[in-house]
């Protein structure tokens, strides 16, 4: 349990252009409670829980059969990586902020709170409007979780001391986000010199300046992913039928270099839920739908939907997360778990 100094900005997946380790402040042993903010790779329910007559596809069966065994607003077929965390650090899966709002109190934080939303930008959804980027799913961007999360903080804490504790004991993921800023120019048809360009840095920015907010309010401990390598995803094979391999990331890369020694049989780019195609991806036939289908076992395969990975490849990049060498420095080395 430490009170050794050491840089507590960790990156799993290299942060997109940014060098995030120049902070060094104490870090104190494990952590209480589990804050997080994103987009679909961590979303426990939240658009789950708003979204009451919508029915997007992963909304429905067979999302969630492997652990949950019904659909539960999770991007997958089971657990994610932040309930990968939350189990390593011996805390309950991390509950969404919509479930949580109305009665949270110190007393019943229970583990923390998850603000991602599926579909959520790292950009204000109104710039994007105006960029022509619409947003069919949520209007949460990073900002707006961030504002959540400062909205609940008094109903935690009252005194900057008791906040300072608070925050300085929890474990704050932020990200992955800023995928759906790509994803939706991208499937629009603009161009990467375009995303480059203008996309990237106002992306970079937005999340560098909810690092430092956070950092002020007290947070020690965040974990800033990265993008995920998504030239491997089928939707973008599908879509661009392309296979170029070299521009892609560290703790996945291992599953797409060597997939069987991890047990994935099912190859590397096909999707396990989907309909049909090389990739087993058809945006007219999507994963919860009726005219897509499912592997028999998505243990095998690395990818669920097209967009998502499967609760087998989440379950990897949490241990590689926890244990490995992805970190800098590694959470093992910070925290010092009984489990
Ligand atoms: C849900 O759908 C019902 C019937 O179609 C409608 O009356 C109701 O207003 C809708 N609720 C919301 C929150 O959109
Ligand atoms: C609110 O949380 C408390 C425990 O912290 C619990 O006793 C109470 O039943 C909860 N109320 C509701 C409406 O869920
Ligand atoms: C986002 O906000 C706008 C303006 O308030 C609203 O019209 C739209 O329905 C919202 N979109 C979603 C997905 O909530
Ligand atoms: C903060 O103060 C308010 C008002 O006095 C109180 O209702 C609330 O329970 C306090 N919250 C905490 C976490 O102590
Ligand atoms: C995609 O799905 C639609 C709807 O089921 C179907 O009509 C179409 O043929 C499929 N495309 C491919 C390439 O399988």
């Amino acid at each position: 349990m430490g009170s050794s100094s050491s840089p507590y900005l960790m990156t799993l997946l290299p942060l997109l252009l940014i060098s995030v380790s120049v902070f060094t402040p104490q870090v104190i042993g494990c952590y209480s409670s589990i804050f997080s903010f994103g987009d679909s790779i961590t979303d426990t329910g939240n658009l789950y829980i708003s979204s009451h007559n919508r029915s997007f596809h992963f909304f429905f069966p067979p999302y969630g059969e492997t652990y949950f065994h019904r659909p539960t607003g999770r991007c997958s077929d089971g657990r994610l990586i932040i309930d990968f965390i939350a189990e390593f650090l011996g805390l309950p899966h991390v509950r969404p902020y919509l479930e949580l709002k109305s009665n949270l109190s110190a007393q019943n934080l229970d583990g923390g709170v998850n603000f991602a939303v599926i579909g959520a930008t790292a950009l204000d959804v109104a710039f994007l409007a105006a960029m022509g980027d619409h947003n069919e799913y949520t209007n949460s961007s990073l900002g707006t979780q961030l504002e959540c999360f400062k909205e609940i903080l008094p109903s935690l804490c009252n005194t900057s001391s008791d906040c300072n504790k608070l925050l300085s004991s929890s474990l704050i993921l932020v990200g992955e986000i800023g995928g759906n800023d790509y994803n939706n120019p991208l499937r629009a048809g603009k161009s990467i010199e375009l995303l480059v360009q203008t996309y990237v840095p106002l992306v970079i920015k937005v999340i560098s300046s909810t690092i430092k907010e956070l950092i002020d309010l007290g947070a020690v401990t965040l974990l800033v992913p990265g993008n995920f390598p998504i030239g491997c995803l089928p939707i973008y094979l599908t879509k661009f039928q392309t296979s170029d391999e070299t521009n892609y990331y560290n703790a996945m890369m291992h599953f797409y270099h060597s997939p069987y020694q991890y047990g994935f049989m099912g190859g590397t780019t096909k999707a396990c839920c989907g309909g049909g195609g090389p990739y087993n991806y058809n945006s007219s036939a999507q994963c919860g739908s009726l005219k897509a289908t499912a592997c028999e076992n998505p243990a095998q395969f690395i990818n669920w939907d097209g967009m998502h990975l499967t609760e087998a490849a989440y379950s990897w990049i949490a241990k590689a997360l926890l244990k490995g060498k992805y970190t800098i420095p590694s959470i093992s080395t910070l925290c010092v778990s009984e489990v």
